[in-house]
């Protein structure tokens, strides 16, 4: 079996973060979102991975190469334009041939791997296994009607959804798939879209088997998920302190603190995450936050918030919750007098003050 790995796309529902990064490369306790997709394909036991990249792909390739240093064997598959889903498939039928494969959308994140849906498209012999999970927003996803125990239509994003559950970005498919991504035509927002081939396959009769996702599971389309995914993540960390710690910190909670991590009077209150190189003074870092490599926070409180890597923040007064920073974002006390405040902010930046 293989595996065909989104991380293409537009991400402008994250902007402005993918302004100037794929949003596949935003880390979720320190981690890139596409590094959790590529280790549950491998711990399903997949070596060789094809990932679907878009114009800006070279970014995503320089982070994982050949796949060698992660156990697989990756090859990329470039997209002229983010045309679809099916497309995805459509392109990659060479790179697939006529195995089985795992189709996954790159910006979902789920909690206990993939092994167990494979399982059940192995033993059901099944065309296409779908993976589902009961939302609160059907109409944001694809959306199954269940009759008894079978799906028997599969909508994009409806208006009035005919069940609460939204197929995830998880699919297992055998090579009919291939046939139904190259007979469906685009939609009104001119995709071709993953729901249309999963239609087709019933329209044709094809045996379309599911499972239901237990655990949790997210999809990372907005600033708002990658929080939550962050929360959801970091709720299931052990602590590992590997850096220093002066004894003037307070580490309280289930806490990773890497190698090369400095704490220094300082109160940190897990469930968090602190990169190599981070160094942290005079500041609280509270439950559900994630602070990447190389930052530098002082005298500053930060709760429920991804700090990317070589961020500084250092001012008194400062208290952040709920945010979410790029990479080299600097917030510091103004030295401005008369007092001022001071930005040079990025197209489609948002900041809240007080
Ligand atoms: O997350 C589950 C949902 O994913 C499903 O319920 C929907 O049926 C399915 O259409 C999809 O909806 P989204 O609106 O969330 O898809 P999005 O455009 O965010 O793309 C998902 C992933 O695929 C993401 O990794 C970006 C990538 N992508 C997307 C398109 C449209 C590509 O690589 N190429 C593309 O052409």
């Amino acid at each position: 079996m293989k595996a065909l790995i989104t991380a293409g796309g537009h991400g402008t529902r994250l902007r402005p973060i993918t302004h100037t990064q794929n949003k596949h490369l935003i880390p979720i306790a320190n981690k890139p979102i596409l590094n959790y997709a590529l280790e549950y394909v491998r711990d399903a036991g997949i070596r060789e991975v094809g990932i679907i990249t878009n114009q800006e792909g070279d970014e995503v390739k320089e982070v994982y190469g050949n796949g060698k240093a992660l156990g697989l064997k990756i090859i990329y598959i470039p997209q002229e334009r983010p045309s679809g889903l099916a497309d995805c498939v459509r392109i990659a039928e060479p790179f697939i041939g006529t195995e089985p494969f795992v189709f996954y959308l790159g910006d979902n994140i789920i909690v206990g791997g993939i092994r167990r849906f494979i399982e059940e498209f192995e033993k059901n012999q099944t065309n296409c296994h779908l993976v589902l999970a009961k939302v609160p927003d059907p109409e944001r996803f694809g959306v199954p009607e269940i009759k008894g125990n079978r799906i028997v239509n599969i909508v994009e994003k409806p208006k009035k959804p005919l069940s609460d559950f939204a197929v995830t970005g998880i699919y297992i498919y055998d090579h009919t798939i291939f046939e139904a991504v190259n007979n469906i035509k685009p939609s009104a927002r001119g995709e071709l879209e993953i729901s249309d081939a999963h239609q087709y396959l019933l329209n044709k009769g094809y045996k379309v088997t599911f499972s239901e996702i237990t655990g949790w599971w997210k999809d990372t389309g907005k600033p708002s998920d990658l929080l939550e995914a962050n929360r959801l993540v970091l709720d299931n960390i052990s602590t590992v302190i590997e850096g220093k710690v002066d004894r003037n910190s307070r580490i309280s909670g289930r806490v990773v603190i890497a190698q090369g991590a400095e704490i220094v009077n300082s109160n940190i209150r897990g469930p968090v995450i602190i990169g190599a190189g981070a160094k942290i003074s005079n500041a609280y870092i509270g439950p559900y936050s994630s602070i990447d490599k190389n930052c530098e926070i002082s005298n500053a409180e930060i709760e429920f918030s991804i700090v990317s890597c070589n961020c500084i923040i250092r001012n008194q007064k400062i208290r952040i919750e709920a945010s979410l920073l790029g990479k080299n974002v600097q917030i510091i006390e103004s030295q401005a007098k008369p007092f001022t405040n001071r930005f040079i902010i990025g197209d489609q930046s948002l900041i809240e003050i007080r």
